[in-house]
This record gives C-alpha cells, sequence and structure tokens, in this order.
C-alpha cells in the first residue's frame, strides 16, 4: 500500500468550476472573488474576509495595517515560519514564548513575562488545527490593551467554545495552499475580522494600494488572490465539512490503536474545541527510526517542522537565538512525526499505519 502524508480533496465541480472561470471572467478581482469571500466570511463567522494571494500575505498585511513598526509581537517558536517572518516582514520584532509540550500550542501562562511596553499584540497558531486557549490570551492582550490576531492557516473548521478559529479575536489569517484544510488548487490566503476599517485598509494594501484605478493613498502591494483561484475555493469551501469530519473517524483509529504503543505521545483532545486536524502529529525519542520504517512501507510522514524558529539560521543571525531557549519547543522539534490524515483517507489506510506503527515498536501486526 502506498499511502501520501496529506491530499486536497477534488471533485467535479472544483475542475468545471476552474474551467468556467477562465473561460469567462476576468483573471484579477472576478466576481468569484467577492463570492469567495463572502461564503468564507459566512463560514468562519466574522462579517468580513478579504482574499489575498498567501496566508503569508495574510499574516504580513495585517501585521503592517496593525502597525506593528519597531514594536514586539508575541507568537510561537513552534509554527511555520511564516508566522514569524510576517512579524519581521511588516517591520516588527516577534518575541517568542515557549510551548506547552502537550498541546504544541503557545503556552498561554507564560505570556505575561514577555509583555513588554513594546508589545503591540499577541499571534497565536492554532497549530495542526487545535485551538489555542483563546479566552486566556484574550484576557492578557485586553488587560494589556494589546491586539490578538490568530495565524488560523492551519485551522479552517475547527472550533473554540462554539465558535470558529478565525473569528476569535482582531483577525484570523488563513493559507489555502494545496495541503491545508481546504485549498484554492495554489497558492491563496484570506483575513477574516469584524473590523470594517482593517479589512478596508487590508483590501486597499492587497491592490497596491489602490484608493480607486489610478489614484493610490496607501504604500500595497500586489497580494491578491486570483479569480480562478477565488472559483475553485468556492467549491473547495463546499467540501470542508465532508473532509474534516472523515479526518474526525481517521483520528479516532489512530487513537484507539496508538494508544499505549511504545513511547508515542498522541494528539491531546479538548473539551473546549472541536479539531479540524491539518496533520496529525505523534511524538517519539525514536523519530528518525520511526520516520524510516513507516516511509519504507509506502506511509508517508514527515516532521512538521524539524526545527523551531528560533533557531533557523535567519532567525539566529537577526536575533541572536540559541538551543535551549524555548526547551519544549525544541524538544518538539526533536521527536515530532506528522503521519497520514486527509479528506478522502480510507479507514483501511489509516488501520495499515497502526499495524506499522506497532510493528516498529514490536508489538504484534
Ligand atoms: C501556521 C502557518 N502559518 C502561515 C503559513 C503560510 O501560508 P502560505 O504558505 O499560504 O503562505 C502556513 C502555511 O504554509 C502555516 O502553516
Amino acid at each position: 500500500m502506498k499511502i501520501p502524508l496529506l491530499m486536497p480533496m477534488m471533485n467535479e465541480s472544483v475542475k468545471n468550476a476552474v474551467c468556467e472561470s477562465v473561460m469567462n471572467e476576468f483573471f484579477v478581482g472576478g466576481g468569484s472573488v467577492k463570492k469567495f469571500e463572502e461564503a468564507f466570511s459566512s463560514y468562519i463567522g466574522t462579517s468580513r474576509a478579504v482574499g489575498v494571494s498567501s496566508g503569508t500575505n495574510a499574516l504580513s498585511l495585517t501585521m503592517e495595517a496593525l502597525g506593528v513598526r519597531g514594536k514586539e509581537v508575541i507568537t510561537t517558536p513552534t509554527s511555520f515560519i511564516a508566522t514569524a517572518n510576517a512579524i519581521v516582514h511588516a517591520g516588527g520584532r516577534p518575541v517568542f514564548v515557549d510551548i506547552d509540550y502537550e498541546t504544541n500550542n503557545i503556552d498561554h501562562g507564560k505570556i505575561e513575562d514577555a509583555i513588554t511596553e513594546k508589545t503591540a499584540g499577541i499571534l497565536p497558531v492554532h497549530l495542526y488545527g487545535r485551538p489555542c486557549e483563546m479566552d486566556a490570551i484574550n484576557r492578557i492582550a485586553k488587560e494589556h490593551g494589546i491586539f490578538v490576531v490568530e495565524d488560523a492557516c492551519q485551522a479552517h473548521g475547527s472550533e473554540y467554545k462554539g465558535k470558529r478559529t478565525g473569528s476569535l479575536s482582531r483577525a484570523g489569517c488563513f493559507s489555502f495552499y494545496s495541503t491545508k484544510n481546504m485549498t484554492v488548487c495554489g497558492d491563496g490566503g484570506a483575513v477574516t475580522t469584524d473590523d470594517n476599517q482593517l479589512a478596508d485598509l487590508v483590501s486597499k494594501m492587497r491592490n497596491c494600494g489602490r484608493k480607486d484605478q489610478n489614484v493610490h493613498d496607501v504604500i500595497g502591494y500586489t497580494s491578491r488572490l486570483n479569480t480562478i483561484n477565488a472559483a475553485a475555493g468556492i467549491e473547495q469551501l463546499k467540501l470542508l465539512d465532508k473532509s474534516n469530519s472523515n479526518k474526525s473517524e481517521i483520528v479516532k483509529i489512530y487513537m484507539e490503536g496508538l494508544e499505549g504503543v511504545g513511547d508515542l505521545v498522541l494528539p491531546k483532545e479538548s473539551s473546549d474545541a472541536k479539531i479540524a486536524y491539518h496533520l496529525f502529529v505523534i511524538k517519539s525519542k525514536s523519530r528518525e527510526g520511526l520516520m524510516s520504517h513507516l516511509k519504507e512501507n509506502g506511509i508517508g510522514c514527515e516532521a512538521y517542522y524539524p526545527h523551531p524558529i528560533h533557531l533557523q539560521p535567519a532567525y539566529v543571525k537577526l536575533f541572536g537565538y540559541r538551543e535551549g531557549d524555548y526547551p519544549n519547543a525544541e524538544m518538539h522539534a526533536k521527536t515530532n512525526l506528522a503521519i497520514p490524515i486527509f479528506g478522502d483517507m480510507k479507514a483501511e489506510e489509516a488501520e495499515y499505519v497502526v499495524k506499522h506503527v506497532k510493528n516498529f515498536f514490536g508489538g504484534k501486526a
């Protein structure tokens, strides 16, 4: 059996929407963009969504629009590097707070110690789809008069206390990269918010700073969501709940089958949250051996991520971070392994993965 780590859900409607769009719409700024934005904001539960060209740009434009230049933004060292890059792009300084080793998310209990007079906001990441402790994070932010923006790039469809991630703070930033919970069949992103002023500014910034066609009243970028991608996104969004609920069935098989196997640490469930799993990440001190064993048996798996952001060469060079600065993030980087999960995954495939993980640890197949 060959099982990929991740695979986007696809159907004829997505294909047809792309063909329709290519033949009948303007490639940039066509009607599908607004339709997608309306559908996505309504799904997430915010009044606005602004389509942009990637998750990175969703984050960078939001950080810039909120004015972080010369200021600090608190975030996690355990994420895709784009989370921290966005703060740097906007002229700010990322200040990392270590993760909780069990949830893999920023340890909200350590945030307060990192706040200084330069702190502009907090950028928590709902890693692998698991919502952060938003009540605690929002409470801290309110007390200190700073913003919270969610990096929801891995959490389309997750919920925290009955509300969708991306609607739990000043703004949510999403990626529609091909392996995410939903895609736009290429790069794409969105900023979700109830703040009209912020949405208007991000809209302008993504479109070369245009006030109207020939008048530019802010310095902007070419960071729009293409029409064809938006057309694909409209259909992809219709598949999202099905994909997420199929993945929940895979999660049940993994949780039951892998409980107590070897030294495995399984993802921690939450009574406050409904987790739309982007990745199913297990941890083991024997990660390298386990990864080789699974790959030899046709099972896609990767470390997400093998290096915490603060130890990436660019961050060591810029900010002088060192090994030992964030011990939980560093341990996580050494032990984590994402195993296959995707919307169309079959129970037999999950059972095959369980069998080979158990084999590795010397259990019976
Ligand atoms: C947590 C997180 N933040 C930001 C990004 C950046 O998104 P994109 O690749 O669309 O720029 C990603 C995805 O790659 C991500 O997983």
